[in-house]
């Protein structure tokens, strides 16, 4: 089964043509990085034009690519929410009006969803002989969820964030160091020490619950900044080593955060796995530690299986089509859809 796989929910435009839930025929994201960095962030009113530009020459390439014509797709997929909506309204329209043309089957996918899906692209999750249940972490510039996997399509939402998403976090904090959009992969790249002169920042934890809270830790780094002078912008800069220890510091404060609710949930539901997912996945070093600490095996899809792309929507969608007889015309865009 070929499934057209469509995401646009919030500044990538990407398609990709997924076979049998796993095999990869094609993946292209159309990155709008350069749009939005000059503001420091994502301005939805671009995402959404630069979406209309992208989406027909990205879906044309996509079929291109897989080596086939729309004529052999068996159904077209397409992220419905939860996201910018201005984003989402392009994608959805787009796939409504493609599976009009076309008589295709076309249905909705829940963003998040995909993102847990990315691990069974390319065979990753067959291949690692796990079973559920499993716990899934999904850390994103939007997201930051455990998610109990009890079966295919079978949820159980145990925490997220109670203020900003991780990977808003990392956004931020970039910001507060100079640093270019996205923040993830700068302070990454930034965070090249193993050990730093300057004490650790918080792990912030919220009583009697598994949730995260990661407001209080972009304070800390805020507070510090200001004392030591660089925070805010213009008075002077941090110095190459105060960006170098700063940015390991507050990455590895976020990773150990992420860690420690992840185990403690894999343990308390006695889960037989680990899968990673979302932007901050591709984090190397949160990549390294949760499987070094990590009493179970993690599964961690590739870094372009984790930020946003079309393979993960086509993944689920094979899951979720067995379910959905015909199209569903009255999709629409639901910026906060939830996962159950
Ligand atoms: O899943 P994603 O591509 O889009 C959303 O659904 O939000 O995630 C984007 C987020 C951004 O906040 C970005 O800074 C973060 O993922 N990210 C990273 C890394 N690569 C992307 N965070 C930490 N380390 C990275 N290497
Ligand atoms: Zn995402």
């Amino acid at each position: 089964m070929k499934i057209l796989g469509i995401e646009t929910s919030c500044d990538d435009t990407a398609a990709a043509v997924i076979e049998n839930g796993s095999k990869v025929l094609s993946n292209l994201v159309a990155s709008q990085t350069d749009m939005h960095e000059r503001y420091g962030g994502i301005i939805p009113e671009i995402a959404s034009r630069e979406h209309l530009n992208s989406i027909i020459p990205i879906i044309n390439k996509a079929i291109d690519d897989a080596g086939i014509s729309h004529k052999d797709l068996d159904a077209i997929a397409v992220t419905n929410g939860p996201g910018l909506s201005g984003s989402l309204l392009i994608g959805v329209n787009v796939a409504k009006s493609l599976g009009f043309a076309w008589n295709k089957k076309v249905f909705g996918v829940n963003h998040l969803e995909g993102h847990i899906y990315s691990a069974w692209l390319e065979n990753l999750f067959k291949d690692s002989k796990l079973d559920f249940p499993l716990a899934c972490l999904i850390a994103s510039g939007g997201h930051t969820d455990l998610i109990i996997m009890n079966g295919h399509l079978d949820y159980n939402v145990i925490a997220r964030t109670r203020d900003d998403a991780a990977g808003e976090a990392f956004d931020k904090v970039a910001r507060v160091l100079g640093l270019g959009f996205p923040g993830g992969p700068e302070i990454q790249k930034a965070a090249t020490v193993n050990k730093t002169s300057i004490p650790p920042f918080p792990r912030p934890e919220i009583k009697d619950s598994m949730d995260f809270s990661f407001s209080g830790l972009k304070t800390a780094v805020v507070r510090r900044a200001e004392l030591d002078g660089f925070y805010p912008e213009g008075k002077t800069y941090p110095t190459p080593k105060q960006v170098r220890e700063y940015a390991f510091e507050f990455q590895d404060a976020v990773v150990d955060c992420l860690i420690d609710r992840t185990i403690k949930s894999t343990n308390l539901y006695k889960c037989n796995g680990i899968i990673l997912g979302g932007g901050v996945a591709a984090n190397s070093h949160l990549r390294s530690k949760m499987s070094e600490k990590s009493p179970v095996p993690v599964v961690i899809p590739k870094i372009s299986f984790c930020t946003d792309n079309g393979a993960m929507i086509g993944a689920a969608a094979y899951f979720r089509s067995k379910e959905i007889a015909t199209s569903n015309w009255d999709m629409d865009a639901i910026p906060n859809l939830p996962l159950i």
